[in-house]
């Protein structure tokens, strides 16, 4: 859309003089200072450690470890929700990271994000909030949400030992077409993932029929960051790509808990990280949208542990 053409919105106004700001580059803002949490709340173990300290967790969950992780599975969501409710125009994404946190320990959760990855550069923030052109883990500032922005919000949080991580991308007021059926296609990407998450099958089945959709419908599939196992873990080392793998040939199992989260592009799917070392934006700054759930892998499919409270 050019500077003089109408709006995409109908105002009749150019679009220079109206949707034009949320096309403007996203820049880093001021990050306010860290919020806390009551000591009451248990922590991760790499709050306490100050680094990410992997250990060798089973990818089969035991039936203890799946009960809990549906009950903090099914509490992200809910913050999720109640956080994205809050978007509108106007609203900075540091105060949508304040909604986040105080839902997250009102709730006796911990914010799985603050201070993870130590001990150089912790991700300084509860939630990550990655609007237009980032890809992902954009850091909630002082930046105003304006009309016409998309914005993903990415809530983990630790309850009962476990995590659970689930993103939506959301509208902010009036979104135009592209950008519409961008979000549009990126969820149902998720849901082409997790329909192809069968017992018995490769783990590639599951890139594969995300990006023969995303790509059928002329759109990119980001490569450098994939869906991840995780339960005890934040992550653990069982890797999910979004696009076809053939190489990944291990297997699918019933008990299998793990992320799938397409991140999907309108152009390149190649990204540049920002100095801040965490956001990552598209190379030609066009946007990307991502939707994310937790799944549990059945004995014939997969069961989400982050259902949508409020679809
Ligand atoms: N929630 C993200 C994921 O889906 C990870 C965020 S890491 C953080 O895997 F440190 F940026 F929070
Ligand atoms: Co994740
Ligand atoms: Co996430």
């Amino acid at each position: 859309m050019k500077a003089n053409d109408q709006c995409f919105c109908g105002s009749g106004r150019k679009f220079k003089r109206c949707h034009k700001a949320s096309f403007e580059p996203v820049r880093p803002g001021a990050i306010s200072p860290l919020r806390p949490v009551p000591d009451t709340i248990e922590v991760p173990a790499y709050v306490v450690e100050g680094r990410v300290d992997r250990w060798d967790e089973p990818a089969v969950k035991s039936p203890d470890v799946i009960a809990r992780m549906r009950r903090t599975g099914a509490e992200a969501a809910r913050i999720l929700a109640l956080t994205g409710a809050a978007v509108r125009p106007g609203i900075t994404t540091d105060e949508l990271d304040r909604i986040c946190h105080e839902a997250t320990v009102e709730a006796g959760a911990y914010p799985s994000p603050l201070l993870y990855g130590g001990p150089d550069n912790p991700f300084p923030k509860s939630v990550c909030t990655s609007v237009n052109e980032i890809i992902c883990h954009g850091i909630p500032d002082d930046r105003e949400l304006v009309d016409g922005d998309i914005v993903n919000i990415d809530v983990t949080i630790f309850r009962e030992g476990v995590h659970g991580d689930t993103n939506r991308t959301f509208f902010v007021g009036e979104v135009d077409d592209v950008s519409r059926r961008l979000v549009q296609v990126t969820y149902e990407s998720l849901l082409r993932g997790i329909e192809a998450v069968k017992p018995g099958e490769p783990f590639s089945a599951i890139g594969r029929a995300i990006q023969t959709h995303a790509e059928a419908e002329g759109f990119g599939v980001v490569r450098a960051f994939v869906g991840h196992g995780i339960g005890e873990q934040f992550h653990t080392d069982l890797h999910i790509p979004h696009y076809h793998e053939p190489r990944l040939t291990d297997i699918i199992e019933p008990g299998m808990t793990f992320t799938i989260e397409p991140m999907i592009t309108v152009g390149a799917h190649e990204h540049v990280m920002w100095s801040d070392g965490w956001t990552a934006a598209t190379i030609d700054r066009k946007r990307t949208a991502q939707f994310e759930h937790t799944i549990l892998v059945t004995d014939d499919g997969a069961e989400v542990l982050t259902p949508h409270p409020d679809t």
